[in-house]
């Protein structure tokens, strides 16, 4: 291949931008064009894009969400969206695109293989809802915020002998819900994987109040919402103050980790040399500390074993 595009697709994540810049300056590397494409799929349906160069990607490591921005492209779900895709890959020259985004991403880029032009997915997303990989890329940094905020809330939450309702990211998984309860030291975590019951969470409360527990942060992942409804329960119950902060939007913002700018250094590289060898309809995970790739459609029907044994820690160990 001697040119290649790269677009980042549904919601951003910090990290991607150096993903983009590791796909680019691999490419380079390797003698081959590199084609930005702006805002995802759309930028390939209405041929908005730019040829990149090293410079392109200078200085953008350390800097949250997408250089090439991002978007949902409903066009794209349908034949003639793909198609018009397919002409501008061929008007241009792109031989084969890398595609940084969530599963709804992966199966645009299984649409685009199968209609001729090679794609290799790379997991950006912070909810790490990626079965095909151990981590997905702005994982560890948004869990990172999230603790940090967290942090915040439980000085004024001690304070005031309150308790805290955090609701944080995650509609279908309780990834970053269950780690920064742990990390949060709080004292319950309500995510989509698990049944909860308030009543016993608050009969916890009590009983832990008892012996001198002072505050509560209870983390509940945006797939569970009623935070307000959960707070209000909580304060009837146990006649403790609950306040629900919901921390939205600015756990998809902020400078990558360490973790997360090697891990897209290192996967945006493992693309462009798959690509280089033809290979197409692919997608780029980690299993342990070893890169791995799969085919798009057997990646998309792999399942991600919930760690029970991480959330029943989180209880054990918040009394
Ligand atoms: P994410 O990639 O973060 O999961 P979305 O599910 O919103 O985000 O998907 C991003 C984009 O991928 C969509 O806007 C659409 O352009 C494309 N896409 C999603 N699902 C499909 C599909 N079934 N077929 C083709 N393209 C899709
Ligand atoms: O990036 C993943 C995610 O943050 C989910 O947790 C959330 O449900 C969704 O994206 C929200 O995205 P948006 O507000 O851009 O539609």
């Amino acid at each position: 291949m001697k040119k290649i595009g790269v677009l980042t697709s549904g919601g951003d994540a910090p990290g991607m931008n150096a993903a983009i810049r590791a796909v680019t300056r691999t490419a380079l590397y390797k003698n081959m064009e590199v084609i930005g494409i702006r805002r995802g799929y759309n930028g390939l349906i209405n041929g908005d894009v730019f040829e990149m160069n090293a410079r392109s990607v200078s200085s953008i490591i350390q800097r949250g969400g997408t250089l090439l921005f991002t978007a949902r492209c409903p066009e794209f779900k349908e034949e003639a969206g793909i198609m018009k895709a397919v002409e501008t890959c061929k008007r241009i020259g792109i031989e084969g695109l890398v595609v940084i985004g969530g599963d709804g991403s992966y199966r645009g880029a299984g649409d685009l293989s199968a209609h001729g032009i090679p794609c290799i997915g790379i997991p950006g997303t912070i909810d790490n809802d990626i079965t095909s990989t151990d981590y997905t890329i702005g994982y560890d940094t948004a869990m990172n915020t999230v603790m940090e905020l967290v942090d915040k809330l439980r000085d004024t939450s001690h304070s005031h002998d309150r308790c805290s309702v955090v609701e944080v990211m995650g509609r279908r998984a309780g990834y970053i819900a269950v780690n920064t309860a742990v990390a949060c030291g709080a004292a319950n975590v309500l995510c989509p994987e698990k049944e909860y019951d308030l009543e016993a969470i608050t009969n916890k409360m009590l009983a832990t109040r008892k012996l001198g527990k002072q505050n509560f942060i209870i983390i509940v992942a945006e797939g569970i919402g009623h935070c307000d409804e959960i707070a209000k329960y909580i304060t009837e119950k146990t006649g403790i103050d609950a306040r629900t902060t919901i921390l939205g939007h600015v756990q998809r913002g902020g400078s990558p980790t360490v973790r997360d700018r090697v891990l897209a250094s290192q996967m945006g590289n493992y693309a462009v040399n798959l690509l280089e060898k033809g290979i197409g309809n692919r997608v780029v995970g980690v299993r342990g500390d070893k890169l791995v790739d799969f085919d798009i459609q057997e990646a998309l029907k792999m399942q991600k074993e919930f760690d029970d044994d991480l959330y029943q820690l989180s209880d054990i160990i918040s009394i």
